[in-house]
C-alpha cells in the first residue's frame, strides 16, 4: 500500500530559527558580472595561499601521523600559547594558553555559548542592529531578544541598563571593534560603561571580537574582558587574519565556563579540525604575521576609502553612512519611511546587490537601512558599483510612492 506524504517532524526550534538570509540573498548575486556589497567575504588576494600550500605539504609530510590524528578538545598548545601571547601583547591581558579553547571557527563559539546559556525563553540582550550569525546561532536555542540600540559610539546606555533590570539577561552580546552590521567601533568610555554596568550583575559580557586586529584609524581600545576578566566571555577568530576556509577560531573564557564548553564541544564534535591547527600554528610561528596583517589593513583602508569618496560623488545627500575605523562594511540609512528591499531589487536589476538592514534587528524596524561590504570588490568596481547605486537611490527617493 503507498504511504500518504510523508510528515517530518521537526524540532520546534527549527520554527524559530530563521533561514541565513544573507546565504538567499547571496544565490541572487552569484553571477561574476554582479558587483556584490552584499556578502561578508575577505579579500581572496590577501589569502597567504603560497605560504599555507608550502606549509601544508610540510605539515602532513613531517607531522601527518599527529596532524591526521584524533587530537584533544581544548586545541593543540601551540596555537592557544600564540593567541594568550597576543592578548598580552596588544591588549595588555592577564592570558594563559589554558584560558583558551579552538574553535572550528568563531561561529562555533557562538553556538557553544548558545549551548551552555540559554535556556527556551532565557533573556539575551544584544546589539540592535545585531550580527546575524550571532542571532541564528541564538536563536536555535529558543531565547527572548532584548535590543539595545548601537549609536556611533556604542550601545544606549539607559537602554542596556533598564534590560539589566528588568530582564536579568543571561548574557549581553556585542562586537565593540567594527561591528558587523554597522561597523560601529565602541569608545573607550562605552566600554568603561558596559563594564561599569555588568558588574553589578549576574550577566555575563560576551564580546565578538572577529574584527579587532583589521583596525585601520586610531589606537586599539581595551577589551571588555580587561575591565571584567571573570566576567567576560571573548571569541575571536583566524577568518580575517588568515582565511575563513581554515575554519578556526578560539573562546577565551574564565576557567569554569571554559570547562563547560569543553563539555559541550566534545558533545558537538570532540576536536576542532588539527589539520587547520598544525598549519595555523606553523604559519604564525614562521611568518611575520604583523606584516601580513597590516598588508591586510592597508588594503581595507584604501577600499574603505574609495567607497566613502564614491558615496560622497553619487549618493543622494540624505542617506547617511557612516565612516569605520576598521572592518569590512559601512552602514547606510536612507530617510525613514525608504525601504531598502525595494532598493535591493531595482539595485540586482543594475548588477549591483546590496545587504538590507532588516535582518539584523530582533525587534523589527531597519528597514531604511543597509549594509555595504567593500573589502571584497576591487577599487574601480566600487567606483562603478556605488555610482549605479547612487544613480538608482536617486530616482527611488524622487518617486513618490517611495514608502510604500
Ligand atoms: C562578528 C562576527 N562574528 C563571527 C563571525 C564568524 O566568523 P568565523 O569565520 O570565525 O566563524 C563573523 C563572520 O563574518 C562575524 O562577522
Amino acid at each position: 500500500m503507498l504511504k500518504a506524504a510523508m510528515q517530518y517532524c521537526y524540532a520546534t526550534r527549527m520554527e524559530t530559527t530563521p533561514r541565513s538570509f544573507i546565504r538567499e540573498i547571496l544565490k541572487v548575486t552569484e553571477k561574476p558580472e554582479m558587483i556584490s556589497f552584499a556578502g561578508g567575504l575577505p579579500n581572496p588576494d590577501l589569502f597567504p595561499v603560497e605560504e599555507l600550500a608550502e606549509i601544508a605539504r610540510d605539515v602532513i609530510g613531517g607531522e601527518g601521523k599527529k596532524a591526521l590524528q584524533y587530537s584533544t578538545t581544548e586545541g593543540h598548545p601551540p596555537l592557544r600559547e600564540w593567541i594568550a601571547a597576543r592578548y598580552k601583547k596588544y591588549y595588555h591581558m592577564d592570558v594563559s594558553p589554558e584560558d583558551i579553547l579552538i574553535t572550528n571557527g568563531s561561529q562555533q563559539s557562538l553556538d557553544l555559548v548558545g549551548k551552555v546559556f540559554i535556556n527556551q525563553g532565557s533573556p539575551v540582550a544584544i546589539e540592535r542592529p545585531g550580527y546575524l550569525g550571532a542571532i541564528q546561532a541564538f536563536s536555535l536555542y529558543e531565547p527572548r531578544f532584548h535590543a539595545v540600540p548601537l549609536g556611533a559610539a556604542g550601545p544606549d546606555i539607559p537602554t542596556l541598563t533598564g534590560i539589566m533590570k528588568k530582564q536579568r539577561p543571561v548574557f549581553f552580546y556585542g562586537i565593540p571593534n567594527s561591528q558587523n552590521p554597522s561597523g560601529v567601533t565602541w569608545s573607550q568610555e562605552s566600554r568603561r560603561e558596559v563594564a561599569e554596568i555588568a558588574a553589578d550583575t549576574q550577566t555575563i559580557l560576551v564580546e565578538d571580537d572577529a574584527y579587532g586586529e583589521i583596525r585601520f584609524n586610531g589606537v586599539h581600545l581595551p577589551p571588555l574582558r580587561s575591565f571584567l576578566p571573570d566576567q567576560v566571555v571573548m571569541t575571536g577568530s583566524f577568518s580575517k587574519i588568515i582565511a575563513p576556509g581554515l575554519r578556526m577560531g578560539w573562546i577565551c573564557a574564565p576557567r569554569e565556563i571554559r570547562e563547560q564548553f569543553v563539555t559541550v564541544k566534545q558533545g558537538t564534535d570532540l576536536h576542532s579540525n588539527i589539520l587547520s591547527q598544525h598549519i595555523i600554528a606553523r604559519f604564525l610561528s614562521e611568518f611575520p604575521v604583523d606584516v601580513h596583517i597590516r598588508r591586510i589593513t592597508e588594503t581595507y583602508h584604501r577600499q574603505c576609502s574609495c567607497m566613502i569618496q564614491a558615496i560622497q560623488d553619487s549618493f543622494p545627500k540624505c542617506v547617511a553612512c557612516n565612516r569605520p575605523d576598521g572592518g569590512m562594511f559601512l552602514w547606510a540609512e536612507m530617510p525613514e519611511g525608504c525601504s531598502s528591499m525595494k532598493l535591493f531589487e531595482r539595485a540586482v536589476a543594475r548588477d549591483v546587490a546590496i545587504l538590507p538592514g532588516v535582518p539584523f534587528y530582533t525587534d523589527g524596524g531597519g528597514l531604511n537601512s543597509m549594509r555595504l561590504n567593500f573589502s571584497n570588490q576591487p577599487e574601480d568596481r566600487i567606483r562603478e558599483g556605488i555610482r549605479r547605486l547612487g544613480e538608482e537611490l536617486h530616482l527611488y527617493l524622487e518617486d513618490p510612492d517611495h514608502g510604500g
